[in-house]
């Protein structure tokens, strides 16, 4: 049986709500519904554009970041004590309706739309 989880982003104060496969990333799932999360180095760990900020619940469900994420994470804009990369993290149903926020700023140049 195809197993799904639900997934919710906050994204601009917004909630999206989402069914998605379950060992999907949390990076693809945002792809997958487009949302505005960047991933540049497509979950290879080395950028931290796919920087996310999980509710505290959730967090604590999470088996600890590794060190290279930790390293990454340092780099991330806005960082806060439940962050995580999300290419990092992968769905199962033990994180059934996972909540996250995604930043308004990563750290990437951002375009002047002027
Ligand atoms: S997409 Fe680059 S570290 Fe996650």
């Amino acid at each position: 049986m195809f197993e799904t989880v639900k997934i919710i982003f906050i994204t601009k104060g917004e909630k999206k709500e989402f069914q998605v496969p379950a060992g999907t990333t949390v990076l693809e799932a945002a792809h997958q519904n487009n949302i505005d999360l960047e991933g540049a180095c497509e979950g290879s760990l080395a950028c931290s554009t796919c920087h996310v900020i999980l509710d505290q619940q959730f967090y604590n469900k999470l088996s600890p970041a590794s060190e290279d994420e930790e390293d990454m994470l340092d780099l991330a804009f806005g960082l806060t004590p439940t962050s995580r990369l999300g290419c990092q993290i992968i769905l199962t149903k033990e994180l059934d309706g996972l909540t996250l926020t995604v930043p308004e700023e990563t750290r990437n140049v951002s375009i002047n739309n002027n």
